[in-house]
């Protein structure tokens, strides 16, 4: 399949990555069908997409009538069914490895047997979500990076058994989005991940140990290294769920320390401060 074929994306799930992965693709003038479980997260995830193209519209990012034609092009639903009518599915759930084998699995059946499937994992194994379908060749990782219409950079990982045509798509379709593309092996953490988890667990670490304040940590790393954001501020808009997921998954794969959680991310977590969703992790959002 080539690029010129693909006129409908699929996006299963509406969350923070889901949402931000059908509003870019609905401006590159692609149509959109997104999926989610149930009407309230379908509802709470089609308004976050319509606040976030209503900033890209009033920071001039975005014309008016483009942001309504975008809107129009998707399609919103909690029929998995409705997959049939896409040449590429993305895969956005949470990050449940035997729930995304269900999902490819589903994905399988329903789409044509030419349908492109992805996943959107930031750490999970895309060879086994392959291995749940009779396409693995046609099965890879495209990862994107919060917040997605912003951020200019698209991971796309290869899996065991993925075929050369399928990157060259995987490739010509991150071009379409407007992102960079970079190619990575189907190693826990990929790329981005592989290099930024051991040093926000680092920070975690150095805060932990008492080395500095929580903010002079950050000012250093912002305004010593030009980051857009201090570690911890990072790791609180990440989710320190969803680190300590992926640190989970790259220790359990590599055994290797630089991996290994600190008890103080763990202990945040047990406690419910996930950082800025649940509006409090190293630093208090308020409600
Ligand atoms: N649509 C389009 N453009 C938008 C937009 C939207 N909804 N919202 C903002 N923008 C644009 C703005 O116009 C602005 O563009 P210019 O620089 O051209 O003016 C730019 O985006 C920045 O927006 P803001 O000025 O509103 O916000 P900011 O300057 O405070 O930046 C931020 C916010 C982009 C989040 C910035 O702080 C940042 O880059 N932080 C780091 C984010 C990051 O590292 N993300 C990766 C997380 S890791 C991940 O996602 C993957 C994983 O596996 C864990």
């Amino acid at each position: 399949m080539d690029i010129q074929d693909v006129k409908t994306i699929g996006v299963v799930g509406c969350g923070l990555m889901g949402a931000g992965i059908v509003e870019t693709s609905a401006k590159a003038g692609f149509n959109v069908v997104v999926r989610e479980i149930n009407d309230e997260l379908l509802q709470k995830g089609m308004a976050r997409l319509r606040g976030s193209m209503e900033k890209a519209v009033s920071k001039g990012k975005l014309a008016a009538e483009d942001k309504q034609a975008a809107l129009d092009r998707i399609s919103a639903t909690t029929d998995m069914e409705a997959f049939s009518a896409c040449q590429l599915v993305v895969e956005a759930a949470i990050e449940n490895l035997d729930l995304k084998k269900q999902i490819f699995a589903d994905l399988d059946r329903i789409c044509p047997p030419e349908t492109i499937l992805s996943s959107n994992t930031s750490s999970l194994n895309i060879t086994s979500m392959a291995a749940a379908t009779q396409r693995p060749d046609k099965v890879f990782g495209l990862h994107f990076f919060n917040p997605v219409p912003v951020m200019p950079l698209l991971e796309i990982v290869r899996a065991l058994l993925t075929s050369e045509e399928t990157m060259v798509l995987g490739r010509a379709l991150g071009e379409k989005l407007g992102k960079t593309v970079v190619v990575a092996k189907d190693r826990p953490g990929f790329i981005a991940n592989l290099l930024f988890v051991p040093y926000a667990l680092d920070a975690i670490r150095w805060y932990d140990a008492g080395l500095a304040t929580k903010e002079d940590i950050d000012t250093t790393m912002k305004l010593g290294f030009n980051h857009p954001m201090g570690p911890l501020t990072l790791c609180d808009f990440v989710g320190l769920d969803t680190l300590l997921f992926i640190a989970d998954a790259m220790y359990d794969e590599f055994k290797d320390d630089r991996y290994a959680a600190p008890p103080l991310l763990r202990r945040m977590v047990m406690a419910g401060l996930m950082g800025r969703k649940s509006g409090r992790g190293f630093y208090d959002y308020g409600k």
